[in-house]
């Protein structure tokens, strides 16, 4: 019996009232993995009620209104008897046990809200208290695996969490190797206190929760395209489980990424926000594509708003425990968005970003945490003006097979002559097109978008104004953004300028934009709403725009030296919902091998280009026809008055 149920039967006792107590179980109360499921059983619940609730607490000194969330008891079906069960499918290791508290409901008067302003328990009826569940050899164990790039590439970066920062070794070899004579480097480890965090939550008892220490460790000397194997760890606390992944080739002809912006974290039980369970869904239909690559490489790219913990450190936990399937095993690189940096003091908040910059979107983290826990090639930094570390991982680039991929901050300063800028700009100078015919170019607030986003409109335009003219002088293919929950495929433009407005076509030298912020996340403004509504459509589609999707899912871009095609997949049903094809010009230059033309000799290649457009172009006047005949009833507006 616990020691609360002993208080509890004592305090009945002296008063003379019946002896029912109520029991509140955990169970395993030592779970060896994440991944086991955690059952709580409770009896003897007196005159039960629908919103009861049990409510987890992690560590368990933890006060009763510091807790992570809460599960009402009526899940269970049999709540109403006074005894049931709920099981907590996955619990990430906290580095400290989980308690768990059974409270009475209904909350009293004027309870705390949560984000949406629903209710969130008071916490001040407390009828039973679990054991403390903690895991095996809790946080000694490594976990949160993730690897990324390096500034060299023969290296392979993989970072993760324990909950000491005693030495960590990472041990590899190339598949075939016996363990016993594999390499070993040293990791190294580093966090960040409470007293880092720049508001709250993140800097209260409510949202702060150790976030343990990251190690960051170093494989070198990769053989390139090759599978290495590999664990982390030490002898004492033990090793991880052993993964494995293919090294970067900058020589190869092909190059496979999965890309996305805006996933989240889900976790099982309400906390002080939603979460989003289709995050579940993107990452496991990203785990089916990589299997199928077999020794295939690939690059994941999660283009900012990361995890939405927003000040709630222990959904970081989550967040890492959902990605590891597909981040141990693939290079996982981010950039940053307003949910890990956003807030009041941030130091750059130019006059035009007003309503733009400065609010709580980050809870409080001012970047802290996306600092410590990746580590991004290149070594952009930017003082926090407080005593927080520096916020890392602003901007920087790295090659991978025909791509060079570029990465930019679009929370900080990106106008001319910034550090930022002039980055962007020695980069795309830099450019060697034989060797990286494309680049893809990723910031998390869209350039362009035809949702009703109006918050953001400053901030377009001084993207349009301070970076495109980059893009179209350095002959970016590709620019992905985040920000807005939706997937949008613009044609390639400049200054809303359309090149092309087919989904086939030879690079016209402009950037195909695209929004792929559909991860997870679900709260999203409508697409542009008519001025004349509500006589026509609400949501015409501009002509720029060539596909919207309100769907979650995420993009797959296939890139060899010819062609780089990029698709939509949707998670309902994980098939290929949109796609566009960019053919290099590079292909008609002398300067590329012939090898890279591909087995078909050039003048057929290029009739067989002609007749796709001419193919695609008759479709489209096709389709327009059809568009034009269903809408001319509505009296829609011209498209071009839309763009002018
Ligand atoms: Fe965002």
């Amino acid at each position: 019996m616990s020691p609360w149920a002993l208080l509890f039967l004592a305090a009945h006792l002296a008063a003379g009232e019946p002896t029912s107590i109520t029991t509140l179980t955990a169970t395993p109360a030592k779970p060896t993995k994440p991944d086991h499921a955690v059952t709580l059983q409770w009896s003897n619940l007196p005159d039960p009620s629908p919103l009861d609730y049990v409510a987890v607490y992690s560590p368990p000194s933890s006060g009763d209104l510091d807790y992570l969330g809460f599960l009402f008891l009526n899940s269970s079906a049999s709540w109403a008897t006074g005894a049931g069960s709920l099981t907590l499918p996955r619990l990430p290791d906290l580095r400290a046990p989980y308690q768990f508290r059974l409270f009475r409901g209904p909350p009293g008067r004027n309870p705390r809200v949560d984000q949406h302003v629903d209710p969130l328990p008071d916490a001040s009826r407390r009828a039973a208290v679990s054991g403390n569940v903690a895991y095996e050899g809790s946080g000694a164990r490594p976990a949160q695996l993730h690897l990324a790039f390096t500034d060299e590439a023969d290296e392979m970066r993989v970072m993760f969490v324990c909950g000491d920062g005693g030495r960590r070794s990472v041990r590899y070899g190339p598949a075939g190797r016996r363990e016993e004579e594999w390499e070993e480097v040293p990791a190294e480890a580093s966090t960040y206190e409470q007293r880092h965090m720049c508001g709250y939550p993140a800097n209260h008892s409510v949202g702060w929760r150790h976030p343990g220490f990251v190690f960051d460790g170093v494989m070198e000397g990769l053989r390139p395209g090759s599978r290495y194997f590999y664990k982390v760890g030490n002898d004492l606390g033990g090793w991880s489980e052993t993964y494995s992944f293919i090294s970067r080739d900058t020589e190869a002809n092909e190059t496979i990424a999965f890309l996305f912006g805006d996933l989240g974290t889900y976790v099982p039980y309400n906390t002080y926000f939603r979460t989003p369970q289709e995050s579940l869904s993107t990452v496991k239909w990203i785990l089916r594509d990589l299997q199928a690559l077999n020794d295939k490489p690939a690059v994941i790219s999660h283009i900012g708003d990361i995890s939405y913990a927003k000040g709630y450190a222990w959904l970081w936990d989550h967040f890492f425990e959902q990605i590891e399937p597909i981040a141990a095993n693939t290079p996982y690189h981010v950039c940053i968005g307003n949910h890990e940096y956003d807030w009041p003091s941030q130091p750059w908040k130019p006059s035009w970003a007003a309503n733009i910059y400065g609010g709580n979107d980050a809870g409080g983290e001012c970047g802290v945490p996306y600092s410590i826990k990746f580590k991004m090639p290149g070594n952009s930094s930017l003082p926090t003006s407080t005593i927080a570390p520096d916020t890392r991982n602003l901007y920087y680039s790295y090659d991978a097979g025909v791509v060079h991929f570029v990465y930019m901050s679009t929370e900080t300063d990106f106008t001319h002559g910034s550090d930022q800028y002039n980055y962007i700009k020695a980069d795309l100078e830099r450019l060697n097109r034989s060797r990286t015919p494309f680049v893809v170019f990723q910031g998390h607030r869209p350039m362009y978008t035809s949702s009703n986003e109006s918050k953001d409109t400053a901030h377009r335009e001084q993207m349009i104004q301070h970076l495109e003219p980059l893009f179209v002088k350095h002959g970016v293919t590709l620019a992905l953004w985040g920000h807005v929950h939706r997937y949008e495929r613009f044609c390639p433009m400049k200054n809303y300028q359309c090149l092309n407005t087919s989904s086939s076509f030879v690079d016209p030298g402009a950037p195909v934009h695209v929004v792929i912020g559909m991860a997870g996340q679900d709260y999203q403004a409508s697409w542009e709403p008519r001025p004349d509504h509500p006589e026509v459509p609400i949501f015409p589609q501009p002509q720029r725009s060539m596909y919207r999707g309100a769907e979650f899912g995420y993009a797959k871009l296939v890139a060899t030296r010819e062609k780089l095609t990029l698709t939509y997949i949707g998670n309902h049903d994980g098939q290929v919902h949109d796609m566009v094809e960019i053919l290099s010009p590079q292909v008609d230059t002398d300067s590329a091998p012939d090898k890279l033309v591909g087995a078909m000799p050039k003048k057929m290649r290029y009739l067989g280009i002609a007749g796709s457009v001419m193919l695609a172009m008759l479709l489209g006047f096709m389709a327009g026809f059809a568009v034009r005949r269903k809408t001319d009833p509505a009296r829609w507006s011209p498209v071009q008055d839309e763009e002018s």
